[in-house]
């Protein structure tokens, strides 16, 4: 929960899809640096809902090592996509698209409607979510 409330810092919400989801961790040396939660979208989609790595041991290959893992792991069972919401600005928006996630929608005041206080990054307030897909049929692994 620590790690994942660095990605979403309303534990409520996190509570909210966890039971549905299943979550993945990266440990180095035996230690647990990162964790990352997916959610069934219907039969053959899926959605990230959260990743994150402790801050210490960001910017180190784990977050990248971690999602070309899940994104692996889903093509094997079958899935067609794999959604996930972030904000409209920031690292992590080259972060996913470098794995191949692409932008295909914006959520309007997400962040603002969904969130009982403002959320602040790089001094920024999130406002928009941008919804990036990853399509795996016809991509190369
Ligand atoms: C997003 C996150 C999971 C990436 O994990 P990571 O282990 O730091 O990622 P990597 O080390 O694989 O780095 C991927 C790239 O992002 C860059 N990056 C990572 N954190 C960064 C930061 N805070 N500022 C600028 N760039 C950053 C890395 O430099 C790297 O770029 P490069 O390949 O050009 O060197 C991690 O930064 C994190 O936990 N962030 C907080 C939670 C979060 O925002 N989760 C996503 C919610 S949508």
């Amino acid at each position: 929960m620590e790690l994942l409330l660095i990605a979403d810092p309303s534990e409520q919400k996190v509570r909210s899809y966890l039971s549905e989801s299943r979550c993945f961790v990266a440990s180095s040396d035996g230690v647990l640096v990162g964790a990352c939660v997916v959610q069934p979208l219907g039969e053959d989609a899926y959605e990230l809902m959260s990743i994150a790595v402790e801050p210490g041991r960001q910017k180190s290959g784990h977050g990248t090592a971690l999602l070309k893992w899940v994104v692996d792991f889903f093509r094997e069972e079958g899935a067609q996509r794999m959604e996930v919401g972030t904000g409209s600005f920031g690292h992590q928006l080259a972060f996913y698209q470098r794995q191949g996630f692409r932008v295909t929608r914006i959520d309007h005041d997400f962040f603002v409607k969904n969130y009982p206080e403002p959320i602040f990054e790089e001094g920024i307030q999130l406002v928009d979510m941008l919804r990036l897909t990853r399509e795996y049929a016809g991509r190369p692994a």
